[in-house]
């Protein structure tokens, strides 16, 4: 199964469908960073942007909430079932993170709990939620094209649900994250940065071979 989902944040930005067209029938699914200016200092797209990409395509979604007070995103947007929505403890909320969690459930996507690199796994026990999905960041949440953090390497060995890893992933960790027990490897600038990301998903797949 191939685990690399493309992170459109370093897509062409201004073909942003004709990208996620031509990825798609190579990719489980796509990657989508929401930053707020507040959370991280930094902004993407909005609920609006995600929509319109979830009328895009069929292939499920990773939509990575960095943003403060999620509960007013999760009511702006239109995911399909079963799309994963990731959302930061380190956070503020109006809700507890259970609420955030439900809230989530109730709309028929999957709730999954994204870590920034210094959190530590312990705050997991103490959120009152069972994730099967965690998104372990791997470099400070923000921007694409940053260097990896290895620090993630101990975090998979303690977790048994679903696990993608995002931030810094490409050829040289790609094979090593999941040999760990990492499932899904979010690619960002190891994807686009070259201008062919179909040349550069090859060779992230012929790196997990190697
Ligand atoms: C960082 C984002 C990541 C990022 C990944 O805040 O959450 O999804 O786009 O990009 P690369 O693979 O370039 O680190
Ligand atoms: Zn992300």
């Amino acid at each position: 199964m191939n685990p690399f989902y493309p992170s459109l944040i370093a897509a062409d930005l201004l073909n942003l469908k004709k990208e996620v067209q031509l990825l798609e029938p190579h990719v489980p699914g796509f990657h989508i960073d929401v930053m707020d200016f507040h959370f991280v200092p930094n902004q993407t797209m909005g609920p609006a942007m995600v929509n319109a990409l979830a009328q895009a395509t069929e292939k499920p979604f990773l939509v990575h909430l960095m943003v403060e007070y999620p509960e007013k995103y999760l009511d702006c947007l239109t995911l399909r079932t079963g799309d994963i929505v990731s959302i930061h403890p380190e956070a503020p909320s109006q809700y507890s993170f259970k609420k955030l969690f439900d809230l989530i459930a109730q709309k028929g996507w999957t709730p999954s709990v994204a870590l920034n690199p210094e959190t530590e796994m312990s705050i997991i026990k103490t959120m009152d939620v069972t994730p099967t999905h965690v998104l372990l960041m791997s470099v400070n949440p923000g921007f694409s094209g940053q260097e990896f953090m290895p620090v993630v390497y101990q975090k998979i060995a303690a977790l048994s649900c679903t696990i993608a890893i995002d931030g810094g992933v490409n050829v040289d960790n790609a094979k090593k994250l999941l040999e760990a027990g990492a499932d899904q490897l979010v690619v960002g600038s190891a994807l686009f940065s070259s201008g062919n990301p179909l040349k550069a998903l090859q060779l992230l797949q012929d790196s997990l071979s190697a």
